[in-house]
């Protein structure tokens, strides 16, 4: 009888597998480092096949690490970074361009074209997105364009096009299967998110020929496995996708409306989950698919696409430390932040700002001011971006929050998490598993193969490790908010 549930977490930085037992604990993991690409400012390439060989090598590793094989897995479920796409060739697998990272800015001009032919209302209301670099459909344009004879041969359905979970699973199926799930399509700008089909407006809009796009299926249903992986040597069955980010809100069990987490990864990603009620955002956030198993359910998203990677700017572009967790103490040296403000705007300015043309800044230096007081800084640059979408988001839904879920590598640090629950002033809980990603795809996989019985019995599964309750008088907390305004400000529009 197969024991575990293998969950692949294809994030930004790195390609992860882990194993999960019925009580969904982690039982082995293995991880592999992404090597990035910035050929040139403001763009941001990966490897498709570094992607695929990363993420087999750790999928064998994590199997071998309990001494475990293919036959031992029930299901397979993939958690992946959303928005990054790629082409490759169907007669070979080949990928025929490295592929175009979330991150990467490349398709700014493209898309304030099409705002300023007045495009960006009808793309709000088809696809809940807005016209920004970050989403697939201006890559993929790109794409299209850099590749000889590209539009006709995507068109002659010789080109296969897709973001990551697309493409692991044509690897993994050795090419026979090529998917997407509504979670993943929800964030290409080529999908209706009311029917839930690739839209033939947004197609043409973005000129993306349908031949090449890959078939939007259910995932976490019962019945035919999305793909066989029969890259394996043994098939087993994969019965689970869902973009990272609302693979998370999964793995936090946030299945009722109202309910809302943030991971703190390379990005944070604040997802609200609003049920089967789509909200159109007043405020500047993303309306996106949270799942699709037997019925779409929809969540509000906020995205600030530098949130953990500011530590690992400390890290390795200033050496102000050897490791990321040397923050925390760094930080917690000095008393306060000296007045020091780190707008970490190293790729633009996701929700609520949308400023492809936003760059870093420190401000507020003084003659006093001392590494610590920048690291204290970027450190609460990560609640402030947070904070920023969490009050839109208030106001988008009209009530204000309870809880905060957290998750992601950063949750870890107890003095990020107080100073965000002093901000919000609601309580900030971390969950004893804060694998919520890989989590929600293994969930995701072991509902549809029946591995578990229900989401109830899946939220029984979830345990708090620690709660952080706000200690911050709300004047203080709208005083800081206030001067953070003023910093994000100066960073705006710089390179424009
Ligand atoms: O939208 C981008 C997001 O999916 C990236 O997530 O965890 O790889 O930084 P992560």
């Amino acid at each position: 009888m197969a024991t575990y549930i293998l969950a692949l977490d294809q994030g930004t930085t790195s390609s992860r597998a882990i194993l999960f037992d019925r009580n969904g604990h982690p039982v082995a993991r293995a991880q592999r480092e992404l090597t990035q690409h910035f050929p040139q400012s403001g763009w941001v390439e990966h490897d498709p096949l570094e992607i695929w060989h990363s993420q087999l090598d750790t999928l064998h590793q994590a199997l071998a690490s309990v001494g475990a094989s293919p036959r031992d897995i029930a299901a397979i479920g993939i958690a992946n970074q959303r928005e990054t796409s790629l082409v490759w060739e169907r007669a070979t697998g080949k990928p025929l361009a490295p592929a175009i990272v979330w991150q990467d800015r490349r398709t700014a001009a493209h898309c304030a074209q099409l705002q300023a032919e007045g495009h960006e209302e009808q793309v709000r209301r088809r696809t809940g997105l807005l016209l920004d670099p970050y989403f697939s459909a201006t890559k993929l344009a790109w794409l299209l364009d850099a590749i000889p004879h590209g539009r006709e041969r995507a068109q002659a359905g010789e080109l296969a096009a897709g973001t990551i979970d697309s493409w692991l699973i044509w690897k993994l199926s050795d090419g026979a299967r090529h998917v997407t799930d509504a979670t993943n399509a929800s964030r290409t700008l080529l999908l209706d998110i009311d029917t839930g089909q690739w839209d033939p407006a947004m197609l043409a809009l973005f000129d993306i020929p349908l031949p090449c796009l890959p078939q939007v299926v259910p995932s976490g249903t019962r019945g035919e496995p999305i793909a066989l992986a029969t890259a394996l040597g043994h098939p087993v069955p994969i019965t689970g996708v869902a973009g990272d980010q609302q693979a998370a809100l999964f793995g936090q069990t946030c299945f009722v409306p109202g309910m809302a987490k943030n991971t703190y990864g390379t990005g944070c990603f604040v997802l609200m989950q609003t049920g089967d009620r789509r909200i159109h955002s007043s405020n500047r956030l993303l309306t996106t698919i949270a799942s699709h198993t037997q019925e779409r359910r929809y969540a509000l998203e906020g995205s600030v696409f530098v949130g953990g990677a500011v530590v690992q700017w400390l890290r390795d572009g200033l050496g102000m430390i050897e490791r990321a967790e040397d923050v925390e103490a760094l930080a917690a040296s000095v008393p306060d932040h000296g007045d020091v403000h780190v707008v970490p705007a190293f790729a633009g300015l996701g929700s609520p700002h949308w400023d492809p043309y936003a760059r870093g800044a420190i401000v507020g230096l003084s003659r006093g001011s001392t590494r610590a007081h920048i690291a204290r800084a970027a450190l609460e640059s990560i609640a402030f971006q947070s904070a920023e979408l969490l009050q839109a988001m208030q106001a988008d839904v009209g009530h204000p929050l309870t809880e905060l879920r957290v998750d992601g590598g950063a949750s870890a640090n107890n003095l990020l998490m107080q100073f965000q629950s002093d901000l919000l002033g609601v309580p900030v809980v971390r969950p004893r598993c804060t694998e919520t990603t890989a989590l929600g795809a293994a969930y995701l996989a072991g509902l549809s193969a029946g591995y578990w019985e229900s989401t109830g019995e899946l939220a029984g599964n979830w345990q708090v490790d620690r709660v952080f309750e706000p200690a911050m008088s709300r004047d203080e907390a709208g005083g800081r908010l206030h001067t953070w305004a003023r910093a994000v400000e100066r960073s705006r529009g710089w390179t424009r």
